[in-house]
């Protein structure tokens, strides 16, 4: 038996204000698609904004359902929107964003597992990783350099 450690880092931002100029367009776009959102269920608004490499940018939000489990998150949202339009570009960033009417959220915006695998997912597509950019309505922000450093061990397109 030998045990194993994961390792992950990203880069922790006391506010938006210490981003690259670019990060910060792309987090505002995030916040801006959030207006967007159909969340008449939740109310929990998530906006997801793609950098690609062309220096195209895309907005989506989250878009839900009656049926709860077909709600689809702003990040599959918009990396499937993106995929649709611009097959051939790569993702080179995705900054995501949220708003809860009920209590402020100070903490960076965690995407949801399901999310992470789209994100490994659209990586694998493009043979490009791309940066994640979190934050919440206010408070730190959180830069990860890839998928995998949000979802190690990931299963991919390798295992079949
Ligand atoms: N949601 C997202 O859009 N992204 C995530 O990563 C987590 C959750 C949405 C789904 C649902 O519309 C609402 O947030 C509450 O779960």
């Amino acid at each position: 038996m030998k045990k194993h450690t994961l390792h992950t880092e990203f880069l922790a931002y006391t506010s938006a204000d210490e981003l690259p100029a670019a990060d910060r367009a792309l987090l505002a776009l995030a916040r801006q698609s959030l207006q967007n959102s159909y969340s008449p269920y939740s109310n929990f608004q998530v906006g997801a904004a793609v950098l690609l490499a062309n220096g195209e940018m895309l907005g989506g939000a989250n878009y839900e359902n009656a049926s709860y489990p077909m709600c689809i998150c702003a990040e599959q949202s918009v990396l499937a929107a993106t995929a649709s339009r611009f097959p051939k570009e790569s993702v080179v960033a995705i900054a995501v964003t949220v708003h809860n009417p009920n209590r402020p959220v100070a903490q960076p915006a965690a995407p949801c597992g399901a999310c992470r695998q789209v994100i490994c997912e659209t990586e694998q597509k493009n043979k490009k990783t791309m940066r994640i950019i979190l934050q919440g309505e206010t408070g730190p922000v959180y830069v990860f350099e890839k998928g995998g450093d949000l979802l190690p061990l990931s299963f991919g397109g390798e295992y079949l």
